[in-house]
């Protein structure tokens, strides 16, 4: 790549923690007594509060004091610490398979899976809602939980997901909607396992000031070097060759951690307004989605009954190789993309014992491709992505799917 183009690269994804952010931080690591409100009245409910969404889903399932090795219901299409959060829980994740036209877990193969659950986690991917009436149906007696990570502000037939299940999680961690650092919330209706749900969180370490302190000085370093023009520079070249050795984007670790007092400032700061930052990145997704040649691609909609935050924009291809053409010329016309879940089918092969039963979901994962339209970029970056997608489709001869 030209120095020009490396100067001028668009990052695949959003970290919005400034010098705001950081000065929030630093004042609220002495400040343990602010109590979040805006998150309250958002959401008409009171969270539990967590460091990570994987912390989150260990305490749920852990409240739900299923039989030690149960078998949990996950998409495979799904991050790998979820699969961890399950076996650190002391179960066993069983993998479902995803629909072909959105990203989400399959109720046909969850149906044919339910009699060996014990549980079920309904991920609501890339913000497009599950059909939670039909996992619902199929799920019977067994308990839901919806991972939110992506998914807030979403909503299913007029309510918000994680008010329509069991229990459910959300996550703020540096990179998702909110980008907060880090910072789960937990939602759950019945009293009886909310209470069981604060009970095992109570036993899960706290913060201590250093720790927070240099968190948010880390947390600031990383975020500008995933801003132009660090981003092309360093973050970049550096991201490529060290994420998985150095874990920049926490995609391994587990720490059953409460949320840090700074995290947990910030959340309730953005929180209150956040959906006019919702609205215009789904402004982005609709420039792109009037622009981008119909007929040549997948790509995403609002499914009937849905409406979806549009956290991440997913192009389809028809194979891995288009995909893999789409990506290369996009990064050379200055547009970093990110081919999400790539290995996932391998890694829970390794780690988990996935046993190859959910070719859709593999198949995703080979042939989607995340472009950026989070809401801190400019009309002008989304309509140049949209056009270059243009211009990339006809170069490497696109062929439908
Ligand atoms: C779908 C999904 N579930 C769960 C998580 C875990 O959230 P956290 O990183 O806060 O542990 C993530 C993100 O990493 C995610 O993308």
């Amino acid at each position: 790549m030209k120095l020009s183009d490396r100067i001028g690269l668009i990052p695949r994804n959003n970290w919005d923690y400034g010098f705001s952010a950081l000065a929030m931080a630093f004042a609220n690591a002495f400040n343990h007594s602010a109590r979040p409100s805006n998150v309250e009245a958002v959401f008409g409910q009171t969270p539990v509060w967590t460091s990570s969404g994987r912390a989150s889903l260990y305490a749920i399932l852990k409240s739900l004091e299923l039989p030690a090795g149960a078998k949990v219901g996950v998409p495979l299409f799904c991050c790998s610490v979820v699969f961890d959060a399950i076996c650190q829980a002391g179960l066993t994740p069983l993998f479902i398979d995803s629909n072909v036209e959105d990203p989400n877990l399959s109720c046909e193969d969850f149906c044919a899976k339910r009699a060996s659950l014990a549980a079920v986690i309904a991920v609501h991917m890339f913000g497009n809602p599950c059909d939670m009436q039909a996992v619902m149906a199929v799920a019977g007696g067994i308990p839901v939980i919806e991972d939110c990570a992506q998914s807030i502000f979403s909503a299913y037939h007029g309510k918000q997901t994680g008010f329509l299940s069991t229990a459910s999680f959300f996550s703020f961690r540096c990179g998702k909607y909110l980008s907060a650092g880090e910072g789960s919330a937990i939602f759950c209706r019945a009293p009886e396992l909310r209470a069981k749900i604060e009970k095992v969180v109570d036993t899960f370490e706290s913060w201590s000031r250093p720790e927070m302190l240099i968190d948010a000085l880390f947390t600031f370093a990383k975020a500008a070097l995933y801003h132009r023009p660090l981003y092309g520079l360093v973050g970049y070249p550096v991201g490529i060759r060290l994420d998985k050795k150095l874990n920049l984007t926490a995609k391994e670790g587990f720490r059953t951690a409460k949320i840090a007092s700074t995290h947990l400032a910030l959340i309730d700061a953005r929180i209150g307004d956040f959906q006019t930052k919702i609205e215009r990145q789904k402004q982005h997704a609709h420039t792109l989605l009037n622009t981008i040649t119909p007929g040549v691609l997948g790509l995403p909609s609002d499914d009937d009954g849905c409406c979806a935050n549009w956290f991440q924009f997913a192009l389809r291809f028809q194979s891995a190789r288009e995909r893999d053409a789409m990506a290369g010329y996009l990064l050379r016309h200055g547009i970093d993309t990110a081919k999400y879940l790539d290995d996932i089918a391998e890694e829970a092969r390794s780690n988990y014992g996935y046993n190859g039963d959910c070719p859709n979901a593999e198949l995703l994962s080979k042939t989607i491709l995340l472009v950026p339209i989070y809401y801190t970029l400019q009309s002008r970056d989304i309509e140049r992505i949209a056009h270059t997608i243009n211009a990339g489709l006809k170069t490497i001869g696109a062929t439908g799917r």
